[in-house]
């Protein structure tokens, strides 16, 4: 077939040309006669190109091409001199240099003093595999000033992630002021009156990942960021670009998404001209960013990975979370381990904050257990001079004066009980009333002269010194030796600041970076050397829940707000990138984080949704409440092979006004069964719920369901229905009448 079609201000131009007509398996496939990548997905595909100029740009991001089309990369047509074609090109890796005007990912100044850059294609790649591709740029002559940009795919998630290794082959230092991770580049929005919608996850303290819907328009640049030396709760490093279909237009559900994996300060900024086209950059921020590169040195900037679906929403929360789970796993050593479920946890904080002894521990292990609770946490306290936040953080030795025969006594009683024990840390940082920081005051970020600004009454260790690294990983593996440790809550309560190096002969500024892979190295090294150990990741609540350290960890402590009804909003926006297993959520009681009565069984509810943990104070529950919890405990262990390793989907977004209802759909992936979680947190009206429609079910298939309401012990219903009509129809929830905090629980079999 010939075809032609005229260049317009796009890069990519579809010339005059001959469809090579072999079907394009998955994987990467350099076209036969152009300087053009097939990178191809099980949905989509991403084609990259050199132009004749050499420029690498983005060529193709959307639905899967069946066929290795002649596409070339050009640069957009000349309009005028206020556009200079290079602005508006796809550039894979635009850098400061030249007649580029939009968000850039790379500034450097070079050892003649000269400050741009212009990155072309050298003729080399290297393919691994059929997921990895390099392809390397050289900056102009400069031939030794090297930039390979990585690709690697994750096929069956239709994700590509993306970074760049730097490469000083000058005699001299280069400095780099901003090394960003990629630039993307999704196409128009499909009409002419149609418009994307960008969807990002903003919070605060108690109150993570709400999600935010923002129209973009032309001229208009977007950045989310942190600066606070770590991922932070006030925005997160995701974002999703949907169509917003119109009724001039097909509908369609076309989401562009992406996350980045970096644990420190970070940017990303989303744009579009009034052409409709836009780029979306991120990476490391910029802000007081420095790294020197010696000469043979290389810097790599870290991961930003993006994907495209057809699915909306639903299809990028899908996704986005199998993704990070298949990175977690490839970390995962033994297959018994990949085949477990996360544990039910209790953590004692909410019941004794700093007053922990040896014998309450005890004796709150000793109900746990009976519950079916399977991990023993204990919290803050345990250590050092440490009765409250003022003091002790930084020894890391237990303390004799609430735990006088040491740690061990208290583990191996949990242990003997059947749970595995954990230990609360926060090993980044110190309070200036602690052994550790009298003994090396030097072992704090500081500037001389200015006060060190304590946050929570602590200072933040420099990860950045070696001797610090060694320090904390000797006192973790030590303790997790000896005592027997088998989880550990990694906490982080602080934000950073007097980030610096001293007496460094490199770039000061380079302790942003070191902040992330001080922290990285130790995470890595522990789990090296303890394959079965658990490690979560916390910061004040979700203040680190990039996917980055994600894919490093087992679970994450979602919010320090347990309020259920607060946690639907938390984790429909978390759930966007956090895997569910991953995703815990603590039981708490009732009216304690709150002065409303919610059920137990409400709490419990919300809880499932994830990893399950009880954080209720068990000396002052019920005997009735402890069995009620004993029995949604065991329910939970029913259907967790659903609830943690299943796709969740929300059926009903979590509303603010109105009827205040939410709904969330956790299907495991053969999708032969699938669990409905139904809230009613307040209704004023006497209505009845209107019918909830399940999704991704056999239209054909006859489906057991069972509903469980107040009462775990009670199947509220049980009946048989087909696919087609659960999914057309819908259930009927008498129970979630309009009495406040009414849920329920569905199990649907396929039978
Ligand atoms: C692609 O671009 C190259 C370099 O500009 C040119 O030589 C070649 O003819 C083009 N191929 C097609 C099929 O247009
Ligand atoms: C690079 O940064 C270092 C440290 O700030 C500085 O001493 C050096 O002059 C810089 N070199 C260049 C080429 O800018
Ligand atoms: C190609 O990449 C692989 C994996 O990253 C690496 O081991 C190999 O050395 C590379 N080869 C070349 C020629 O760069
Ligand atoms: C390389 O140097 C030559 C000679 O100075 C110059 O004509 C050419 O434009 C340079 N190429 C690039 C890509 O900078
Ligand atoms: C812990 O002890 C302090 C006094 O040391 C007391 O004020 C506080 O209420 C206690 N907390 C609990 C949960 O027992
Ligand atoms: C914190 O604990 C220390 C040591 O037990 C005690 O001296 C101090 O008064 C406590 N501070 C507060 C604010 O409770």
């Amino acid at each position: 077939m010939l075809r032609c079609v005229l260049s317009g201000l796009a890069t990519s131009t579809l010339v005059c040309s001959l469809l090579v007509s072999a079907a394009l398996d998955t994987g990467i496939h350099k076209h036969p006669d152009l300087d053009t990548w097939f990178l191809v997905t099980d949905k989509s595909t991403y084609v990259i190109g050199a132009t004749a100029e050499g420029y690498v740009c983005n060529v193709y991001w959307g639905s899967r091409l069946e066929h290795m089309d002649n596409l070339n990369a050009t640069l957009p047509a000349y309009t005028s001199s206020q556009n200079p074609p290079i602005t508006y090109a796809t550039e894979e890796l635009p850098a400061f240099g030249g007649l580029r005007y939009r968000e850039n990912l790379l500034d450097v100044e070079l050892p003649d003093g000269v400050r741009e850059l212009n990155l072309l294609y050298n003729g080399k790649t290297n393919t691994t595999g059929d997921n990895h591709l390099d392809v390397e740029l050289v900056d102009g002559n400069r031939t030794d000033l090297t930039v390979t940009l990585h690709y690697e795919l994750d096929i069956e998630n239709d994700i590509i992630r993306r970074s760049y290794t730097i490469r000083n082959g000058l005699k001299k230092r280069v400095n780099l002021s901003r090394a960003q991770s990629a630039a993307w580049h999704p196409p128009t929005a499909l009409g002419v009156d149609d418009t994307r919608e960008l969807l990002t996850v903003a919070g605060e303290w108690g109150n993570e990942a709400q999600t935010q819907r923002t129209i973009l328009r032309p001229g208009l640049t977007h950045v989310i960021q942190s600066k606070r030396g770590h991922t932070a709760h006030q925005s997160y490093p995701f974002f999703a670009l949907r169509q917003v279909p119109s009724d001039l237009s097909p509908a369609s559900n076309e989401v562009y998404f992406g996350a980045l994996a970096w644990s420190g300060s970070w940017e990303i900024t989303v744009d579009m001209n009034i052409y409709g086209y836009s780029r979306i950059t991120g990476g490391i921020h910029h802000h007081d960013f420095g790294w020197t590169l010696e000469p043979g040195e290389s810097f790599t900037v870290p991961e930003f990975a993006a994907g495209y679906t057809q699915d909306g929403i639903p299809g990028a929360r899908k996704l986005l979370p199998r993704h990070v789970r298949k990175y977690q796993l490839k970390n995962v050593k033994t297959q018994q381990k990949k085949d477990m479920y996360n544990p039910v946890l209790y953590n004692s904080w909410e019941a004794l904050t700093f007053n922990i002894t040896y014998d309450k521990q005890i004796a709150l292990a000793d109900k746990a257990a009976p519950m079916g609770i399977e991990l023993f946490a204990v919290d803050d306290g345990w250590f050092g001079a440490r009765d409250n936040d003022s003091a002790g953080l930084g020894d890391w030795f237990v303390s004799k004066k609430k735990f006088p025969e040491g740690m061990k006594p208290l583990a191996d009683h949990v242990h003997k009980l059947g749970m595995k024990f954990g230990l609360w840390f926060e090993p980044e940082a110190v309070n200036p009333d602690s052994d550790l920081y009298r003994e090396h005051p030097d072992w704090v970020f500081f500037y001389d002269g200015i006060p060190r600004y304590t946050g929570r009454n602590q200072l933040q260790l420099n990860l950045g010194l070696k001797e610090v690294r060694e320090y904390l990983y000797d006192r973790l593996s030590t303790l997790i030796r000896e005592v027997g440790i088998d989880y550990i809550k990694w906490d982080m309560n602080r934000p950073f600041a007097e980030v610096t190096m001293h007496h460094y002969k490199r770039n000061p500024r380079e302790a942003w970076v070191h902040i992330v892979t001080g922290f990285y190295s130790i995470v890595d090294r522990l789990k090296k050397e303890f394959p079965e150990l658990l490690i979560e990741t916390c910061s004040s609540g979700g203040g680190r829940m990039d996917i980055g350290i994600l894919q490093k960890v087992d679970n994450a402590w979602t919010s320090d707000n347990t309020r259920p009804d607060a946690r639907l909003f938390i984790q429909h926006g978390a759930s966007l990138f956090l895997p569910p297993r991953i995703m815990y959520g603590w039981v708490t009681d009732s009216p304690s984080d709150s002065q409303i009565d919610i059920p137990l069984s409400f709490r419990f509810h919300v809880s499932y949704m994830g990893g399950l943990g009880i954080g209720s104070n068990l000396n002052t529950m019920t005997e009735q409440e402890i069995k009620e919890a004993t029995g949604w405990i065991k329910l939970y262990k029913q259907i967790r092979h659903i609830m943690q390793n299943g796709d969740l989907d929300w059926l009903v977004n979590p509303s603010r006004v109105g009827d205040l209802i939410a709904a969330t759909q956790t299907t495991t992936q053969d999708q032969s069964e699938a669990v409905v979680l139904a809230f009613r947190y307040n209704s004023v009206f006497s209505n009845a719920l209107n019918p909830i429609r399940l999704r991704y079910l056999e239209p054909s298939a006859i489906y057991r369901v069972l509903v469980y309401e107040e009462d775990p012990e009670i199947v509220a219903e049980d009946y048989d229905m087909s696919g087609a009509l659960l999914m057309n129809k819908g259930i009927s929830l008498d129970g979630l009448n309009n009495i406040m905090f009414r849920s329920a629980v569905v199990w649907v079999q396929k039978k």
